[in-house]
């Protein structure tokens, strides 16, 4: 098969990406190891920024979007009885969606068919080659059969452990990695959530996030130790910690539930440059990941995915090949503010097990200052919002 370009992964960075390329009158193919329905199992990323909402929009799939996401201008920081509230509207003049990465990536499968983007699932052995060339390609298994794909471009929207970034010698590649000492343990619910608006709280037993996909279904995460499994934390034991940590007025709100979904995911800050090499371009979790306290990682990947498309068109559609060569350094100058912002939120709101007093002092003072200052907040609130693309 020959197309212009050959999108590996069928991710919401991937589909974004396909959907987006398409619009303009451009080839492609993606391709992907897994089924739908795995992916659409997969619970991740809750809150959306306007970059993320404007490509939806941009795209017209966006009617359940804005039917059914939940705005929010402001969310909350808890440190022991206090409660500060970040007021993102008012200081930014702009808002945050609630809607589940399931959801946008489930809109963004609906419309292949009549948008004409063809995905492959189910595809074995996917593997990068001569992707320094101009006439990089594909090859993959599939119903017993190799296949091939032979592009002018290879974007590598394959996540964290795909082969994509892989194919990037490692003699012009650099990492950068911080990986911290605690998981996020998640439960979805079919419950009310416990207050109208997201708390990020540090408490001394540890963090605690308050969230929700609907008005009817809640998420909700707590820190814990790397050796920790998640059969170790029955439904009630949880429920439990979330009570303490979150602190009593929360907890007065808080209605239980069985848990729909129950899963621990390691936190790290990771970063792969350069983020093009050749006729090979990596979006979202495949070149970078970040904590997710701050909920960035989607939305980055949705940043990518706007330069890549940006790039790319500009490429087939508008005679600018230079817009390619210069993806990487657009797109990392954006991911390396997304990743100190992440870092930073990560290292106020958790106890890590190597803090003294004088961390913990550190942390009181810096929400001390972000309670009584509006400078503070608004440095916040406008990361939080997303950083202008
Ligand atoms: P992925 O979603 O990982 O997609 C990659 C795709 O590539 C997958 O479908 C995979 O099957 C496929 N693939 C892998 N290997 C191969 C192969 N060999 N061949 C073919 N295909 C392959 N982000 C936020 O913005 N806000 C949040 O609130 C938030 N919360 C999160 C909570 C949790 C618990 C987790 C785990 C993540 C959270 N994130 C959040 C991060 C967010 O989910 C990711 O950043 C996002 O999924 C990145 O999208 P992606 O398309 O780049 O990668
Ligand atoms: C959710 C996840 C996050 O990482 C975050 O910062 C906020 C919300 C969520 O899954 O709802």
């Amino acid at each position: 098969m020959k197309t212009q370009v050959c999108i590996v992964g069928a991710g919401p960075a991937a589909l974004l990406l396909g959907h987006l390329l398409r619009a303009e009158g451009v080839e492609c193919v993606v391709i992907e190891r897994q089924t739908p329905d795995y992916i659409l199992g997969r619970i991740r990323a809750g809150v959306l920024e306007e970059i993320t909402v404007s490509l939806m929009a941009r795209l017209g799939l966006d009617a359940r979007l804005r039917a059914e996401g939940l705005p929010h201008g402001g969310f909350n920081l808890a440190d022991g009885e206090r409660l500060i509230r970040i007021d993102i509207a008012d200081l930014t003049g702009k808002q945050v969606v609630v809607y589940g990465q399931t959801e946008l990536t489930r809109d963004l499968m609906a419309a292949r068919e009549e948008r004409g983007l063809e995905v492959v699932y189910e595809a074995a052995d996917v593997a990068l080659h001569e992707v320094e060339s101009d006439a990089p390609y594909v090859t993959y298994t599939k119903d017993g059969s190799e296949h091939r794909v032979d592009a002018r471009f290879v974007v590598g929207c394959d996540g964290f452990h795909g082969p994509s970034r892989k194919a990037i010698p490692e003699r012009v590649a650099r990492e950068y990695l911080r990986e911290y000492p605690f998981g996020w343990l998640g439960i979805l619910a079919d419950v009310p959530p416990c207050n109208h608006e997201l708390i990020y709280a540090n408490h001394e037993r540890g963090f605690a996030l308050a969230s929700m996909r609907s008005e009817t279904r809640s998420r909700y995460y707590v820190d814990v130790p790397l050796t920790d499994r998640v059969e170790e934390w029955n439904d009630e034991r949880l429920w439990d910690e979330l009570a303490i940590r979150l602190g009593p007025e929360a907890a007065a709100h808080m209605t239980r539930g069985p848990s729909l979904e129950k899963s621990i995911a390691p936190l790290r800050s990771y970063v792969f440059a350069p983020m093009r090499h050749g006729s090979l371009l990596l979006c979202g979790d495949a070149a970078h990941i970040v904590p997710p306290t701050g909920a960035k990682g989607l939305n980055l990947a949705a940043s990518d995915v706007h330069y890549a498309a940006e790039a790319l068109t500009g490429f087939f559609r508008r005679n600018e090949p230079d817009r390619v060569a210069a993806y990487s350094d657009t797109a990392l100058a954006r991911v390396w503010k997304s990743e100190r912002f992440s870092w930073s939120l990560t290292r106020l709101m958790h106890r890590f097990p190597e803090d003294g007093p004088f961390e913990r002092a550190m942390q009181v003072a810096e929400l001390d200052y972000i309670a009584s200052s509006r400078a503070a907040q608004t440095a916040i609130a406008e990361n939080y919002v997303g950083l202008p693309v």
